[in-house]
């Protein structure tokens, strides 16, 4: 398989989740020993919600806990911080100049938001995919681990990198697109039923990777199911369905289908399955959670590692930087 630039980020909004987990950065762990990987903890783009300083400083402390808790090894690949590169607001500002306001109040999570947010529709989350374009294209990224929620903002990357080489007319920015092993985006959902598992629906919703044994029993006896199925062969209605899919990825096969077919023969006690999908949670991420409280401690080791991580991310987007500046006409005396 031919090197690709990888580029990918998480936002920092406190602990990150198993759809989180499974939906992006385990796959970032698997890229960064075969690819030109930059993963990095997406500061700037928390601002749309204006996090009090110390929260903010303290979520982002927690995420390259987090991703170094899960495997990223930063001399694999680039580990950083969005907000130690300068270079990153200014492409979004270029970038911004090309970007028309019909379409991106066409983008769906910025419809979305103005829905449930109406008091705090501001410019920067309105130029949200602009941004997230800057983050991936200024190291002229091809591929993009994420989850499902994010393919709109991958088509806006291209449609705004491709904009940018047709208007001063050379081709710096390759076309990205979304990426994970299974070819397939997925979409981890949550506890309650509905959507994708997300702190926006409250931490009932989701299972964090520091969540203890005794959270995670407590969130998944509450997690929600139905009446039972009253027909052989009923398809599963959809919170039961969540909860196979999840089943799916942190337990065993054999697990999934003694469930399913008891399922499909209406013997099925959610109980038990919640309780022993609990179990199996608890088992999947108890290296992780280890690995948290120990580099936690360990201050010298995250300076180090953003320092390093900045230094080198620097460089990509510097040279990147350097061709738009030229580009444009901002050009030396
Ligand atoms: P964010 O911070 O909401 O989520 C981070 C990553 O986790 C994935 N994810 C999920 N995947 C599957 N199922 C879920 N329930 C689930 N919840 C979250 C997301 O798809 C994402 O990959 N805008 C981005 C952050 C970002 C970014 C970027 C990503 C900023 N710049 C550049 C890639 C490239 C965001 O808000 O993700």
């Amino acid at each position: 398989m031919s090197k690709e630039i990888i580029v990918s980020g998480i936002r920092p909004t406190g602990n990150l989740h198993l759809g989180n987990y499974l939906g992006a950065v385990n796959n970032f762990v698997k890229m960064q020993h075969e690819h030109t990987c930059y993963f990095f903890i997406a500061d700037y783009h928390s601002l749309t919600t204006h996090p009090n300083p110390a929260d903010l400083h303290m979520n982002v402390k927690q995420v390259l806990v987090e991703y170094l808790a899960c495997g990223l090894d930063p001399e694999a690949c680039t580990l950083y911080i969005q907000s130690d590169l300068p270079q990153i607001p200014e492409l979004y500002m270029m970038l911004n100049m090309h970007a028309n306001l019909g379409e991106l109040e066409r983008v769906a999570s910025f419809k979305e938001k103005a829905r449930t947010q109406p008091n705090n529709i501001n410019a920067g989350l309105l130029t949200y995919p602009v941004l997230m374009t800057a983050d991936i294209i200024i190291h002229k990224a091809t591929k993009v681990p994420v989850g499902k929620d994010q393919e709109q903002h991958l088509e806006m990357a291209r449609t705004f990198g491709n904009r940018f080489n047709r208007v001063y007319q050379k081709e710096i920015f390759p076309e990205p697109y979304a990426f994970n092993y299974g070819n397939e985006l997925i979409k981890i959902p949550g506890l309650q039923g509905g959507g994708k598992m997300s702190k926006s629906d409250g931490d009932g919703n989701v299972i964090n990777l520091i969540d203890t044994p005794e959270v995670i029993r407590k969130k998944m006896s509450k997690a929600v199911t139905d009446t039972g199925p009253t027909e052989p062969n009923t398809p599963p209605s959809s919170p039961v369905q969540n909860l196979f899919d999840i089943m799916k990825l942190v337990s065993s096969e054999e697990k999934l289908t003694h469930y399913q077919s008891l399922y499909a023969s209406c013997a099925i006690r959610y109980g038990d399955l919640k309780k022993d999908l609990a179990e199996d949670m608890i088992a999947y991420l108890q290296p992780i959670r280890e690995k948290i409280s120990d580099i936690q401690q360990n201050e010298e080791l995250l300076r180090k590692v953003a320092k390093i991580g900045k230094e080198k991310a620097a460089e990509s987007a510097n040279q990147t930087l350097k061709e738009c500046r030229e580009a444009i006409g901002f050009r030396a005396f």
